[in-house]
């Protein structure tokens, strides 16, 4: 039987290539060309990543499929009823981009509190007249309540992160009350319309779905106190964009920094002028040794799949 893996990129490292060596046949062609669509009917198993949205008319092109597996920790782009009424196993790379994505948010966080962009471009013009007791104020943390939406690991990667400089965490559920243990403390879980009036910093890390999608609406937005952060490394969505955006202009809002999203690449162009805002380009798990992490991890569960399904 020629079990045939599909993949829309090479993925970093080694690990697509060992997995090709493995079974017969390794095809590696863009996402929806027509190499891709051909070799769809004789796939087995598909390797895609978070910008590919495979959906349910891509898996009738694939009526062998036995394994979806994404690079990436994120399934939103990904038709998962229909795999589950199809038999089809869905690989993702949970746990090994955590560190690298709390890592990032924080670093936008401190970026924006402390000014860092603003330094660095005063420093840079050559106007600099020195040292001064009230030059470029940002804001400490210390003391204060960071809002966590998504008690998963990366929310408590976040936690710990937070709780080292002094923050104090909370984290948002909708139902469970009962307190998150983030591994360097405990921290309550409150609903939003606690949690929000208390945090002088908001960070989002939770999955997108039918209940996130919007959760920070303009309305829950308005709850947030005076001068709040707001940082999302999660997916786009979830905050409510123009909304945060006229904040910003209305100084209600101290700062917004983002690395994903609603409809990413395009990113609003209203953002670009946006007082007081941090843009990545999805940047959370870009080290080398994450992407590799998630490389190895894909292609192992997309193996292991395989053979148990064929075994
Ligand atoms: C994921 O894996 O879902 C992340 O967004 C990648 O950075």
């Amino acid at each position: 039987m020629t079990i045939r893996i599909l993949a829309t990129s090479p993925l970093v490292g080694p690990y697509l290539q060992e997995l090709g060596r493995d079974f017969p046949e390794l095809v590696i062609a863009p996402f929806r060309s027509a190499e891709w669509r051909r070799a769809m009917a004789e796939t087995e198993a598909l390797a895609v990543s978070l910008t590919d949205p495979v959906t349910e008319a891509d898996l009738d092109l694939a009526p062998g499929l036995k394994v979806l597996g994404t690079c990436s920790v994120g399934v939103n782009h990904l038709p998962l009823q229909a795999c589950e009424a199809r038999g089809i196993a869905v690989v993702n790379t949970p746990g090994v981009l955590t560190d690298a994505t709390a890592d990032l948010a924080l670093a936008m966080l401190l970026n924006l509190t402390r000014r860092l962009a603003d330094g660095e471009a005063l420093a840079r013009s050559g106007t600099w007249k020195g040292w001064s007791l009230d030059q470029i104020f940002g804001v400490g943390l210390e003391g204060k309540t960071c809002g966590i939406l998504g008690s998963g690991p990366i929310g408590k990667a976040f936690a710990r992160r937070v709780a080292m400089l002094g923050m104090r965490p909370v984290f948002w559920a909708r139902t469970d009350r009962s307190p998150v243990d983030f591994g360097a403390g405990t921290a309550p879980r409150l609903p939003l319309d606690e949690l929000l009036p208390s945090c002088a910093v908001l960070s989002i890390h939770c999955p997108l779905t039918g209940d996130t999608r919007n959760l920070l609406s303009a309305d829950n937005l308005l709850r947030l106190p005076k001068g709040a952060f707001i940082i999302n490394t999660a997916r786009g969505g979830i905050l409510d964009e123009p909304a945060a955006i006229r904040m910003l202009h209305q100084g209600t809002l101290g700062g917004v920094g983002l690395d994903v999203y609603e409809g990413e690449p395009e990113i609003n162009k209203a953002w670009f002028t946006a007082p007081h805002s941090m843009l990545l380009p999805h940047l959370g798990s870009s080290t080398q040794e994450t992407r590799e992490a998630m490389a190895k991890l894909l292609c192992d569960g997309i193996r292991a799949t395989l053979a148990g399904k064929l075994g």
